[in-house]
């Protein structure tokens, strides 16, 4: 019956699409986890290639993490990085690193 087929393919498109914006809003601290990976749980970064974040301007912050996404600042992996993310979140991550103390 094609006609209900077309209403389990909508409903799974719009739970999909519902389940979607769920994680991006509870995504933060997610983000936040990934960039530890690289930059330390403490914003002090471990491998000698990566700055350290904590304690840094934020207005500095988030203006590399704007260039990282536009692509101003070339680097793959911090364009990669930054490519989901709200000028919204990047402020709000940018506070988060700020705040910190090395
Ligand atoms: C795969 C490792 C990796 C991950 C994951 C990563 N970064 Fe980076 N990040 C780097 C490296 C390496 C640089 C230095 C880039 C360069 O050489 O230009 C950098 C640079 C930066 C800078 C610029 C710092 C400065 O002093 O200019 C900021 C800000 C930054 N990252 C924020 C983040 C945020 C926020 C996340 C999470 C969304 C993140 N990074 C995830 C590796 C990573």
């Amino acid at each position: 019956m094609p006609v209900f087929r077309l209403l389990i393919a909508a409903f799974a498109a719009t739970a999909c699409g519902f389940a979607a914006v769920a994680q991006e809003r509870l995504g933060l601290s997610d983000v936040i986890a990934q960039c530890a990976a690289c930059h330390g749980a403490d914003g002090i970064a471990k491998s000698a290639d990566v700055p350290h974040l904590a304690g840094q301007q934020e207005l500095y912050l988030f203006n590399q993490i704007k260039a990282f996404r536009s692509g101003k600042r070339p680097h793959k992996e911090m364009r990669y990085m930054s490519r989901q993310l709200s000028d919204a979140e990047m402020q709000e991550i940018s506070h988060f690193y700020a705040a910190m103390r090395r």
